[in-house]
Parts: structure tokens; C-alpha cells; sequence
């Protein structure tokens, strides 16, 4: 599969993606990544490496308690969603963002590496070759420092349509690693052991990871009601446990490179 984001026929994700984001599923995602960063990051401003960041969501929390973020993203549709959630906010947090047009790819040219943290957020399905992006992403932190990367969770494909009682698509996705998503663009899924894999082979070593949408990913367009922050704390407090986080539609890694103690 070539990048299947980047040559989506219609063009366009921006719009679709906005729409998901403004639900409880797309909330949910962005809560609960940010919760984790809250966890791990050290005390002090960090330099932040977004790598596919998008829309500026994640950026712009991370600008507004301080940190310094480079977002790269190839999509210019992305990037002017970036841009207008940039514009509404004050300048202080606007100058500590850096918005550069490019892939991860060619982020060793265009951004440079020795980044405190480097984060990549729903981007590994979509890239052509995952294991070298991976160690791309890796060769931009520094050592010592983090990385904070989304997947989507290939032993819990079959969960969302099953739940959904769409049964033909679910016999379909349980022995595969790719699935049509909600914007409906094809998708990787990798599987926790593999993604470790390429973590080391890179250099970077997983301490902790956790599951999302254990319990949410059948809710459709739910919209986000005022039953939010518990099923926010439901979710973070089984997607640490097993065996929940394992039927998570999304894993998310943080690993360092080199030595840390968590
Ligand atoms: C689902 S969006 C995720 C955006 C953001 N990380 C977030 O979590 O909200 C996927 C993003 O990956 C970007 N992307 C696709 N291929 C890429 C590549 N090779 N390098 C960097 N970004 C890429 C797309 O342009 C898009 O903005």
C-alpha cells in the first residue's frame, strides 16, 4: 500500500477528520493521549517534535503550558486547520509553535533531530513502510528523551463492527492487518508485540503503553455529552489494566531512548 492519507482519492481528509474529532470517539483520543504526556513528560519546557501532527490540536495544548512545538505535516489541508486554531489564540502561545510543510520522512532534513519529545498521533497506518518510519522518528529525539506514538490495535480490528453487529466486516478484518476507517482511507494495524519490535530495533524501549476506546469505540458520531470526564476516567483507568487495554481500538507507546527510570 502506498500512503494511502496522502493519495486518498477526493483529496480533502481535513474536513472528515475535524468532524471526528468533534465527536466522543475523537475526544476521547485526544483526552487520554494528553493525559498520558501529562503523565511522563518531565517537569520544564520541552522541545516537540509532531511528526504528522495535523490539525494542531496536541501541539496547541502542548504550546499553551509552555512547550515549543515543530508540527510537520504534508497535508496543506491539515496544515491550514493548524494555522486557524493557531490564530485564535494569544501570542505567547503562538510563537512557541512551528508550522513546517514535509513528511516524517524527510523530517531529518527539514527539522532537524535532538528533540526532548517526538510525537507521531494516527500516522504509522498510513505511511508505506512503518519499520523505517519508525526509525526515523526515533533518530529525532535525543537521547534520553521520548517518544509518544499512536497505532491502531490490529488484535482488536474485529471489535468495532462486531459490536456494531456488522458481521461480514468483521469476519473480514479478524486475519487481516488493514481495514477501512471512518474517513474512509485504508489503514495498517499493528499488534503490541510488533510495534516493540520496531521500537528497538530503532533504539528506542517501550516502558509503558496503554489501550483507548476499550469500551467506546461502537458509539458511531456520538457527540460528547456531560458524561464525559467518566467515561474519560473509565476509559484511562482500564486502558492501564489488563486484560482490558489488549481490545483497545488505538495503543499508545511511550519509549525512551536510552536509559530511563519510570
Ligand atoms: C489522522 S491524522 C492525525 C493528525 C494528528 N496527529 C492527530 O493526532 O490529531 C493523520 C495525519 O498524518 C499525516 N501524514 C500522512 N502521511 C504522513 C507522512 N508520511 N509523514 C508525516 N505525516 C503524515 C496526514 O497529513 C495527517 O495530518
Amino acid at each position: 500500500m502506498t500512503n494511502s492519507w496522502l493519495s486518498a482519492s477526493g483529496g480533502d481528509l481535513s474536513a472528515g477528520y475535524a468532524r471526528h474529532a468533534g465527536t466522543l470517539r475523537g475526544a476521547l483520543r485526544h483526552a487520554l493521549v494528553a493525559r498520558a504526556l501529562r503523565t511522563h513528560l518531565p517537569a520544564g519546557a520541552q522541545q516537540v517534535l509532531d511528526v504528522g501532527g495535523g490539525d494542531g490540536h496536541q501541539a496547541v495544548q502542548l504550546a499553551r503550558i509552555g512547550h515549543h512545538v515543530t508540527l510537520l505535516d504534508p497535508d496543506p489541508a491539515m496544515l491550514k486547520q493548524a494555522m486557524d486554531r493557531l490564530a485564535a489564540e494569544p501570542e505567547q502561545v503562538r510563537s512557541r509553535v512551528r508550522l513546517v510543510e514535509g513528511t516524517g520522512e524527510q523530517a531529518k532534513d527539514l527539522v532537524g533531530g535532538g528533540y526532548d519529545l517526538v510525537l507521531c498521533h494516527g500516522v504509522l497506518m498510513y505511511v508505506d513502510t512503518p519499520a523505517t518510519f519508525v526509525r526515523d522518528l526515533v533518530s529525532a529525539v535525543r537521547p534520553g528523551g521520548m517518544l509518544s506514538l499512536l497505532v491502531k490495535n490490529r488484535d482488536a480490528l474485529a471489535m468495532r463492527p462486531a459490536l456494531e453487529e456488522r458481521w461480514a466486516d468483521t469476519l473480514a478484518v479478524l486475519d487481516t492487518n488493514s481495514e477501512t476507517g471512518n474517513l474512509g482511507v485504508t489503514s495498517r494495524a499493528h499488534t503490541v508485540a510488533e510495534v516493540e519490535a520496531m521500537l528497538a530495533a530503532a533504539g528506542a524501549f517501550t516502558t509503558v503503553w496503554y489501550g483507548l476506546r476499550m469500551f467506546t469505540d461502537h458509539f458511531g458520531d456520538r457527540p460528547v455529552g456531560e458524561d464525559f470526564n467518566l467515561i474519560l476516567d473509565a476509559e484511562w483507568q482500564a486502558g492501564r489494566r489488563e486484560p482490558y487495554r489488549r481490545i483497545g481500538r488505538l495503543l499508545h507507546f511511550l519509549a525512551w531512548t536510552g536509559r530511563h527510570d519510570s
